[in-house]
């Protein structure tokens, strides 16, 4: 049997940090949305574990989050047999897209489905904190509230309805990066759940706080942020840690132009489906 799954991207619509806590990790308040930019990743039974990737600046070592998943799969489930793993890369790397948690989540669901569901859903996404603090994410209907590290998640309605446009600029930040960077000074005074429910009465709120931080290591972004926001004539917000840039609406000319992308679901039973086809609607 071969599986062909879909790995989404996410934005955070906003991102609140609380505070520092004790494990060095910041406390967050966030609200996460999957969207259709995917990478594809399949996973087949094999005479022995192999593990590719179509692009040569992913690292197919046990850096990458797929075989670390491989190993808790393994671990914590105790089903050994090899498998091949491929992975088609679309979702930029060190662009706050989430592409490396969606990475280790889709591998986690699709190890449990090839191997006939022996353990639940939710013990999957318990167990997947371990690999990073957005994997669980994954694991929601494809929107959700995500607090603490990241990994307590509530999923919510379909907030979505509209398109989102991306924009990539060429440079990248790393996480760890990013948070070190980050004055807690700087943060917003936003009442995060205050926010969420204006986000379910149709009242959005896009902010989020990790951009002074991500703008004090690359200037430029600062710039490309106003120079979007100019163009679109509403609020162009960063995801993550960044670099992308995404913004509610149809796109405008830009060197950054990465896509138009729609929310993502993901049923109970099932993972993500996405069309592989592209067309003028959805780009992705
Ligand atoms: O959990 P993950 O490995 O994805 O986090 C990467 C880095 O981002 C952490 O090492 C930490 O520096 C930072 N981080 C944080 N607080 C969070 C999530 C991530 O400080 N809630």
């Amino acid at each position: 049997m071969s599986l062909r799954l879909c790995s989404p991207a996410k934005v955070n619509l906003f991102l609140k940090v609380m505070g520092k806590r004790t494990d060095g990790y910041h406390q967050l308040a966030t609200l996460c949305q999957a969207v259709g930019l995917c990478d594809w990743i399949e996973i087949k039974y094999a005479e022995k574990d192999s593990f590719s990737c179509d692009r040569k600046e992913v690292p197919t070592d046990q850096s990458n989050l797929i075989l670390q998943a491989v190993d808790l799969f393994r671990r914590k489930v105790g089903v050994n047999q090899p498998v091949d793993i491929r992975l088609e890369k679309k979702i930029p790397l060190q662009a706050g897209l989430g592409g490396g948690s969606s990475n280790a989540a889709t591998a986690l669901w699709g190890l449990n489905r090839l191997f006939g569901f022996p353990v639940e859903t939710e013990s999957l996404k318990r167990w997947s904190q371990e690999l990073g603090s957005d994997v669980p994410f994954f694991f929601s209907e494809g929107t959700a509230y995500c607090t603490g590290r990241g990994g307590q998640v509530i999923s919510c309605p379909p907030l979505f309805n509209g398109t989102l446009s991306l924009y990539k600029p060429s440079l990248g930040l790393s996480t760890p990066k990013v948070y070190r960077a980050l004055r807690l000074s700087q943060v917003s005074h936003k009442d995060p759940e205050k926010t969420l429910r204006g986000w379910l009465e149709g009242t959005p709120d896009y902010y989020n706080d990790l951009e002074p931080s991500a703008f004090s290591l690359l200037p430029s972004l600062a710039r490309i942020k106003e120079e979007l926001q100019a163009k679109m004539g509403s609020p162009v917000l960063m995801s993550g840690s960044g670099t992308t840039f995404f913004c509610s609406g149809d796109h405008v000319a830009s060197p950054y132009f990465l896509g138009v992308v729609k929310g993502c679901r993901r049923e109970v039973d099932g993972w993500y489906e996405q069309k592989e086809e592209r067309s003028d609607e959805d780009l992705y």
